[in-house]
């Protein structure tokens, strides 16, 4: 178990490790107002993870996904591959 719903508020994320195969992957559960989301914590453009040191995973305003290398946003429920305007 990653978290219970009730303890993952709107808006708030959760890291945990991910186990695939014989690999353990960073990754990251996001309450996006009541819809889940589950992302590998690796940014699209470089092999980083988004939060970097930070553990910050959003925008100043919330409302979107924020590498913290380069400062991308992704909208939360695409597959990482879009940049928001
Ligand atoms: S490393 Fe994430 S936007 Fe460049």
């Amino acid at each position: 178990m990653i978290a219970k719903v009730d303890d993952l508020t709107p808006g708030s994320v959760k890291k945990f490790w991910l186990i695939c195969q014989k690999y353990r992957l960073d990754a990251f559960l996001i309450n996006d107002s009541g819809s889940f989301h589950a992302y590998v914590n690796r940014c699209r453009h470089m092999p980083t993870p988004l939060d970097f040191v930070r553990d910050e995973f959003l925008s100043d305003d919330g409302r979107f996904l924020r590498c913290y290398t380069h400062g991308a946003l992704y909208e939360f429920a695409t597959d990482l591959k879009q940049f928001a305007d």
